[in-house]
């Protein structure tokens, strides 16, 4: 079919913006239409053609271009005249900068009005584009700012820590250069071999800054631009953001109850550098990879010769059933050493210890520590001591044990306090593992403004729709119970029952 010059126009700007793979297609309509007014290459009074015709020749869907249509017109880009079209606006919206390299860019929170516009890079741009990235991924369902840390032996990690500033070691004041500290390595080591089934010594080992410093360091070392890297649907942020950022090209792989799930298209189109999957537990749906998942996974990254990144973020808090060995376990049994193993301390110790681990292929260790090294600069060599004398005086493991009791508690009580609001009007996903729990609603649900609504009611829950990639008709909110006080968690329970109730009738 031969396109208006038009379509042609918008079909190449949609080519040529180098879209967020998070962004619903009404959106890349709406960006490339908002581009080419903003380039001026549709000029002042330029006349849209009508939506109907405008789908037909972008092979898209009519809503989609209805929902880009109204988006230009609420924000002053285009103007409708009824019976006769929609027109670009004569002047465009206010403060707007002409120069299509920069980006309007406000920091969320910043009270003042600072209308400056700074110039961000072509990543930071892609990666600030969608607002609604929040600092943190599981938040306490109440908004109270207070986090429940009731758990934690504070007293305990106190006196660790004074153990060890009291030591008489200048080694510790140092930047790390051996991949962290070797007494750390280990209790992390004999850790996961006993509690995780991962197969390893300490070598393979090497602590970082968290998980995000753990994915940005497996990017530079092993993937070059546009190298693919399958993704869960729907995804935990910080993986897509940090691939995003390291300039890979998202693949995203829906998720049904058995974990990721390749479709055949997928294992036919060319084969991704990294396979980035939450198996024990994935994120934010709670599914358990199957064992017959994660068999066909291991083997098809040795065929196509990817790489595993397992994030085992939270897989502590299981409340029922044995717990899941990890995919590291089985793929060294199956002498697959294609897997890298990340966990992190954020969950059983505090979000910001910001001390995690990945485990490595031996092939991978010098080179690894080298970057590690000279790419960040590690030290905390005092904390990583004193959480490694936490582990090995025996602290972490009844911690853990008391969280998991707690956290059940919890989860128990949110459940029967929802299931009283909710029964029978929704379907609510409850997997006996993790942090949140997520509850499922019927797809004409706005779940954005259902969770924002909760969020000026002072819960803190997050819309299910927003963890994908594209388009999605899944609709539902993530809520967070570990951080909150038991007795907030009734009244919090019967107030997001309540809100969710009366969106259903
Ligand atoms: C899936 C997943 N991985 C990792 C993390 C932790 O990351 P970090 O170690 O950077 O705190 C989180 C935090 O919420 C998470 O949800």
């Amino acid at each position: 079919m031969k396109r208006t010059p038009l379509a042609e126009l918008l079909q190449t700007e949609l080519e040529r913006q180098d879209f967020h793979p998070r962004l619903p297609g009404y959106k890349r309509v709406y960006e490339a239409i908002r581009g080419a007014i903003v380039n001026r290459r549709l000029p002042a009074g330029a006349k849209l053609p009508s939506s109907r015709d405008l789908a037909r020749e972008l092979d898209a869907s009519r809503n989609m271009i209805v929902a880009a249509y109204d988006q230009l017109q609420a924000e002053g880009y285009v103007e409708s005249q009824t019976g006769s079209g929609t027109y670009v606006a004569e002047a465009l919206p206010d403060g707007f900068s002409n120069d299509g390299s920069h980006v309007r860019y406000q920091f969320l929170g910043d009270a003042a009005e600072d209308d400056e516009a700074v110039s961000l890079s072509k990543r930071g741009a892609r990666l600030t584009r969608e607002e609604g990235m929040d600092a943190y991924e599981v938040q306490p369902l109440a908004l109270s700012g207070k986090m429940d840390l009731l758990n934690f032996p504070i007293k305990t990690w106190q006196r660790v820590q004074n153990q060890v500033w009291r030591r008489d070691d200048v080694n510790l004041y140092d930047y790390d250069t051996t991949g962290g500290y070797l007494q750390l390595k280990r209790a992390v080591a004999d850790y996961l071999r006993v509690s995780r089934g991962v197969a390893l010594d300490a070598d393979q080992v090497l602590i970082t800054g968290g998980t995000q410093q753990s994915l940005d360091l497996i990017s530079r070392m092993l993937a070059d631009q546009n190298d693919i890297a399958w993704v869960e649907n729907p995804c935990y942020w910080g993986a897509w953001s940090s691939f995003y950022a390291n300039d890979l090209n998202i693949r995203p792989i829906a998720v049904d109850l058995e974990g990721m799930n390749p479709s055949a298209e997928d294992l036919a189109s060319p084969p991704p550098k990294f396979i980035y999957v939450t198996p024990s537990h994935q994120y934010p749906t709670g599914a358990v990879m199957s064992l017959a998942r994660r068999k066909s996974l291991i083997e098809y990254a040795q065929r196509a010769n990817a790489w595993i990144l397992e994030d085992d973020y939270d897989s502590e808090f299981r409340y029922a059933g044995r717990p899941v060995a990890s995919l590291q376990g089985l793929a060294a049994e199956a002498g697959v050493p294609r897997v890298l193993y990340m966990g992190t301390f954020s969950k059983v110790i505090y979000p910001g210890i910001k001390l995690a681990y990945v485990v490595l292929p031996h092939a991978l260790i010098p080179s690894f520590k080298t970057a590690l090294y000279d790419l960040y600069r590690p030290g905390q060599l005092h904390l990583q001591a004193a959480l490694a004398e936490f582990i090995d005086q025996g602290h972490f493991t009844t911690h853990i044990r008391r969280l998991r009791q707690a956290y059940a508690q919890r989860r128990t009580l949110l459940l029967a306090v929802l299931d009283r609001a909710l029964k029978g009007k929704v379907q609510q996903v409850v997997v006996d593992a993790g942090l949140l729990l997520v509850i499922k609603l019927p797809s004409h649900i706005d779940d954005v403004a259902l969770s924002a609504q909760c969020q000026s009611n002072g819960l803190s829950v997050r819309p299910l729709s927003r963890y994908y990639i594209g388009e999605t008709d899944v609709r539902g909110l993530v809520v967070g119970f570990a951080y909150v006080d038991t007795n907030d968690l009734v009244e919090c329970g019967k107030r997001l029952g309540d809100m969710i109730g009366a969106v259903l009738t």
